[in-house]
């Protein structure tokens, strides 16, 4: 595997690649990986000749009062863990490369990077799309995959690249989580024993709207009311961000859940702001 670190060295050699009429896969991450991580880099190098992984904190994507700084780095772990699932190369650009001083260009989906997540990180959607569509050209990768636990991410994703006409196929992996339940995450390191010991019930309490779709009940509102209940009784340590049943492609809220639609939340407990979400099918 070789570590690539501006972005020049990597337009190279994906160049080289794509002039041999091989094929590139793209795994963008922020590090510190989990086996959520690792599937994705083992589904990307499943897709096409080459799998390059991209490592690297985004700035543009962290609001001026959130953990940039803080969150969890692991680059020696992450090396070891990128190369034994396949990747070619390891992207790990300086931020400086990545954003010149007067950089000026933003990516933006703003009808839907305002809703759910985008209510509290206002200029996180701006920061995410603006670096992908950077990694997509750099690579000219012909596919990336997104998990979904980050499911407004990868929907906004795909909509960028659509409107764009950005020659590439998103696939989307499914969340990982414990045994418990809870969604894997690299924030999960920040939660105390007590913290984790509740952090399950967001799962939970997701799975309990899917359980009383399976049984008939239509109503968001009513759905939202049964979890937030829940929550109050068994999730005491957590704070509501938000909790809302929207369309899945769209992310408009829905009225009635007569077709597929997601519910998706996202909860502060300590100093972790946990995402999860779960497709509620009638
Ligand atoms: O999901 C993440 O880790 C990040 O938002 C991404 C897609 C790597 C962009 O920085």
């Amino acid at each position: 595997m070789q570590i690539l670190v501006t972005p020049q060295e990597l337009n190279e050699q994906c160049r080289e690649w794509k002039a041999a009429g091989r094929t590139v896969a793209l795994v963008p991450t922020m590090g510190y990986y989990h086996a959520g991580h690792e599937d994705l880099m083992r589904h990307g190098k499943s897709l096409a000749d080459h799998l390059v992984v991209s490592l690297f904190v985004n700035p543009a994507q962290f609001g001026p009062a959130e953990d940039f700084e803080a969150y969890p780095r692991n680059s020696e772990r992450d090396t070891a863990i990128a190369g034994a699932c396949g990747a070619d190369v390891l992207f790990m650009p300086q931020s400086g490369d990545m954003y010149a001083p007067d950089h000026g260009t933003w990516v933006d989906v703003p009808a839907m990077a305002q809703k759910l997540c985008g209510q509290s990180r206002p200029a996180f959607f701006r920061g995410v799309c603006t670096v992908v569509l950077k990694l997509f050209l750099l690579s000219q990768a012909d596919a990336a995959v997104f998990g979904n636990k980050d499911w407004q991410q990868q929907a906004i994703v795909k909509r960028m690249a659509r409107d764009l006409n950005v020659p590439i196929r998103i696939e989307t992996r499914p969340t990982a989580r414990e045994d418990d339940g809870l969604a894997l995450s690299s924030r999960n390191v920040y939660l105390t024993p007590a913290e984790r010991a509740q952090a399950p019930e967001i799962y939970l309490g997701l799975k309990q709207a899917q359980d009383m779709v399976s049984r008939g009940e239509k109503d968001p509102e009513l759905l939202r009311a049964a979890v937030l209940r829940r929550w109050a009784e068994r999730l005491p340590l957590g704070r509501l961000d938000y909790l809302s049943v929207v369309h899945p492609e769209t992310l408009e809220t829905v009225n009635c859940v007569a077709a597929p639609a997601l519910a998706a939340c996202a909860v502060h407990l300590g100093k972790a702001r946990l995402i999860d979400n779960m497709l509620l099918y009638p």
